[in-house]
């Protein structure tokens, strides 16, 4: 099927710390041949090392909204819209929590993927409250995909990506 035929218009937005939700969101542009929006905070931690959890974790605790650099594509001009994050204190990470706040995000149809290390949390539930205007077509998690096996996981979502389209 050649999706562009379908007449949709398809975004997938993300934001990635370390490269897993990244592979995810890709694969799902490159399946659909959907645009994509990653979101880039101004200030990002600075440790990839153990601290990275204490400063993360306190961001979401503390609701931060991260500062993001402008977005270059406007979710409002798409039909479908993926959005991705890593899980982070068993929600989402804090720039997609921007994202909420500053950007409206209505009237779509919005399917939402997370990666994580095996404790999604509320990060679907989470989700789903910020986008009450929008009508949730799909979710769906992964394990770490760039380190375990990393091309079933890449099938896994290109699979997925495609029965959500064929589904609208
Ligand atoms: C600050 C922080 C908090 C995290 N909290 C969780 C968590 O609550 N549950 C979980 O399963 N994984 C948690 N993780 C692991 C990440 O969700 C996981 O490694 C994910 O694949 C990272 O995606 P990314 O590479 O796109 O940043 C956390 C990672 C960080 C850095």
């Amino acid at each position: 099927m050649d999706y562009e035929v379908s007449g949709l218009k398809k975004l997938v937005i993300y934001y990635s710390f370390e490269g897993n939700t990244k592979l995810i969101a890709e694969t799902i542009a490159d399946t659909l041949q959907a645009d994509v929006l990653q979101l880039i905070p101004k200030k990002e931690i600075q440790s990839k090392g153990f601290m990275k959890y204490f400063w993360g974790g306190k961001q979401v605790m503390m609701k931060k909204k991260p500062e993001l650099y402008p977005l270059d594509k406007a979710p409002q001009d798409y039909d479908v819209i993926f959005i991705g994050t890593p899980v982070w204190a068993w929600t989402f990470a804090p720039p997609i929590y921007t994202l909420f706040e500053t950007t409206e995000i209505a009237d779509k149809k919005v399917a939402l993927f997370s990666c994580n290390r095996g404790q999604n949390g509320k990060t679907f539930e989470n989700m789903k409250k910020e986008l009450y205007k929008s009508d949730i077509i799909g979710q769906i998690e992964f394990f770490d995909p760039l380190t375990n096996n990393k091309e079933e996981n890449i099938q896994k979502a290109a699979a997925w990506a495609e029965s959500i389209i064929k589904a609208i």
